[in-house]
């Protein structure tokens, strides 16, 4: 009786050291799944970024981000030859990754690599957001030829070239504003149909 009692102890210590082990492995195994994400998040692009993450989705309509009609739907007709106009994603004007310029050249403008493909009617546009340092950017108009209009960041004075896909033609900024694609629909307005063309936000 004495001995059973004695084996029904011993048992349960063998039971209670192998559940020990047991979880000991699996926590070994949780921290190493761990790290190798912490690994990945820091080598992912999203990271290089500057943490830039847009939600903008083919088919959202593009709304004035700025002044008295801030988050009205822009029509095309508002837009003349030269002009440029900060636009946000409908809704989604909390995401400062969404901030975009929307411009309106001449169609026989567009030189490469300007993916014309992705304007409609001399409508093109690219990140708002310089890939220098993340300052937003600003549009120099030239009245008397549109098409000398440039796109210029006034924080290090990085200037960018909206005709031959935002190319960078000064400053330093490390690569061009991402071009995101464009469309007039029936009713006059403006919607989103691509993904960026490439990264957006500071890539330094
Ligand atoms: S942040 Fe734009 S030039 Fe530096």
């Amino acid at each position: 009786m004495v001995e059973r009692t004695a084996g029904r102890t011993e048992d349960e210590a063998g039971v209670t050291r192998r559940r020990f082990t047991l979880g000991i492995l699996v926590a070994s195994l949780i921290g190493a799944a761990g790290s190798v994400l912490a690994l990945f998040k820091v080598l992912s692009p999203e990271k290089k970024g500057g943490g830039y993450v847009t939600t903008i989705r083919p088919g959202d309509r593009l709304v004035y981000a700025k002044g008295a009609n801030m988050g009205v739907p822009i029509l095309a007709s508002e837009m003349k030859t030269g002009n440029a106009v900060l636009v946000y994603p409908e809704g989604k004007s909390s995401n400062p990754a969404n901030l975009v310029q929307l411009i309106r050249l001449r169609e026989t403008d567009f030189k490469l690599p300007t993916n014309v493909g992705l304007t409609d009617r001399g409508l093109v546009a690219y990140s708002a957001i310089c890939t220098h340092l993340g300052c937003t950017v600003s549009w120099v108009e030239n009245q008397q030829s549109p098409a000398a209009s440039y796109t210029e960041c006034f924080c290090h004075n990085s200037v960018f070239d909206p005709a031959r896909g935002a190319k960078v033609m000064g400053g330093p900024a490390p690569i061009p504003l991402a071009q995101i694609g464009v469309k007039v629909t029936n009713d006059g307005a403006l919607v989103f149909t691509s993904d960026f063309t490439g990264p957006i936000g500071p890539q330094v």
